[in-house]
């Protein structure tokens, strides 16, 4: 399947599997374990059914929102993803322009292959920056400092990360090694579009202000994330509401009874997430437990999810249950691997083209007013109601 030929988000990833040696795809698709989590992601979606309301005008249909005080053009925003520069030589530059171009946001992670103040100017609105803590506490307020000099509007912290989740595709294919294996190279050789665009990016890409910024080749990747004490506790989100002004976030709740804590520190936002599933196997799928935080929540802080939103009708189940807006990680990396920037805005008007359509046929004309009654659970009794 070529990305030109790709009309959902399967076909995306069918066109990057083709593009990238096994092994890389393996680092994007994979998840822990025995990938369970994975998949009750997307499993989740379908115990829940849309209850269409008819006979409603829906002839004008809008998708703008605003999420904690920023208009976006959907209610799709891009996740924080460390592994761009495995799909793409200019990593997360084009993700970033594919996001404004489509008026959404991108959430840029702390694993980059470009300095974050190169991305942030790439970029031509705000982004949001997920935060993994440095090791030494010390240089958290300097690292907060850049951050907001570089322009970046909420601070996303990662809370399910204390340690490194147990993905066993890497660890067979040891593709986090220093060395690339000899494998790993022959799945290369069998792709040499892909080989020939990671070699260019070792050498170093040409920055859209001019000069020239060092990509971070994959080993000084591994030694980021291996460096890096991702464990946060309650003390240190503390501190990062005393020393952040903007809009704090904090990324990877899964139970609603710690959400009214979160709201005490001042917390202006949640993301549902369990890391796609990349991190503790066995958890529930994200859309599980979505309401029960939203009602814990109780409008004051804003929700999003994200983890296994394939369609439209995904995006507007997930908004039924009650979030503002929701987040994709694995798809856009798979649009960067097809096909650059084209490909990730691809991945954008694929799901948006979707969810208009979810809108029309469900009797919803504002994505900003999503009714809790247009979703159902799937149990029998409801769906006869
Ligand atoms: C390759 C890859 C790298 C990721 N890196 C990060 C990261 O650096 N920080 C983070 O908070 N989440 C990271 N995530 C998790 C995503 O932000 C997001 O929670 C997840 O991908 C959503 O599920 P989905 O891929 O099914 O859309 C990563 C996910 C993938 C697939």
């Amino acid at each position: 399947v070529l990305l030109t030929n790709a009309i959902n988000l399967d076909d995306i990833e069918r066109a990057a599997r083709r593009q990238l040696p096994r092994a890389v795809f393996d680092v994007i698709q994979g998840g822990a374990e025995d990938e369970t989590t994975v998949a009750a992601n997307r499993a989740g979606f379908d115990r829940f059914v849309l209850r269409p309301r008819p006979l409603v005008d829906v002839s004008q249909r809008s998708l703008r929102t605003t999420v904690l005080g920023e208009q976006i053009a959907l209610p799709v925003m891009l996740a924080p993803t460390g592994a761009s520069r495995i799909a793409h030589r200019h990593a997360e530059l084009p993700v970033a322009r594919a996001a404004c171009a489509a008026d959404t946001i991108y959430v840029q992670s702390t694993v980059t292959a470009y300095p974050f103040e190169d991305v942030a100017r790439a970029a031509s609105r705000p982004l949001w920056f997920q935060l993994y803590l440095p090791p030494d506490r010390r240089d958290v307020d300097p690292l907060l400092h850049r951050v907001a000099a570089a322009g970046y509007s909420a601070l996303v912290v990662t809370i399910d990360t204390p340690v490194f989740g147990n993905r066993e595709r890497d660890r067979r294919s040891d593709i986090l090694a220093t060395r690339v294996r000899v494998p790993v190279l022959m799945q290369g050789l069998q792709r040499p579009r892909w080989a020939v665009d990671y070699m260019r990016g070792q050498i170093g890409a040409r920055m859209p202000t001019g000069g020239r910024a060092k990509p971070m080749s994959q080993t000084s990747t591994r030694k980021t994330v291996l460096a890096s004490t991702f464990g946060v506790t309650w003390s240190d989100l503390e501190h990062l509401r005393e020393r952040w002004d903007g809009p704090l976030v904090v990324k990877g709740l899964m139970r609603a009874d710690e959400a009214r804590r979160l709201i005490d520190v001042g917390v202006d936002g949640i993301v549902v997430s369990n890391h796609g599933g990349r991190q503790l196997d066995g958890v529930a799928g994200t859309i599980d437990v979505l309401r029960p935080i939203v009602d814990a929540v109780a409008n004051d802080a804003e929700v999003f999810l994200d983890g296994g939103i394939r369609r439209g009708t995904d995006v507007l189940k997930a908004l039924g249950l009650g979030a503002r807006a929701v987040l994709i990680g694995r798809p856009y990396l798979y649009g960067l691997a097809a096909g650059g920037e084209a490909g990730v805005a691809r991945v954008l008007a694929i799901l948006r083209d979707e969810l208009d359509r979810a809108m029309a046929l469900t009797g919803v004309c504002d994505i900003d007013d999503v009714a809790h009654d247009i979703v159902g659970s799937r149990a029998p009794a409801d769906i006869l109601r």
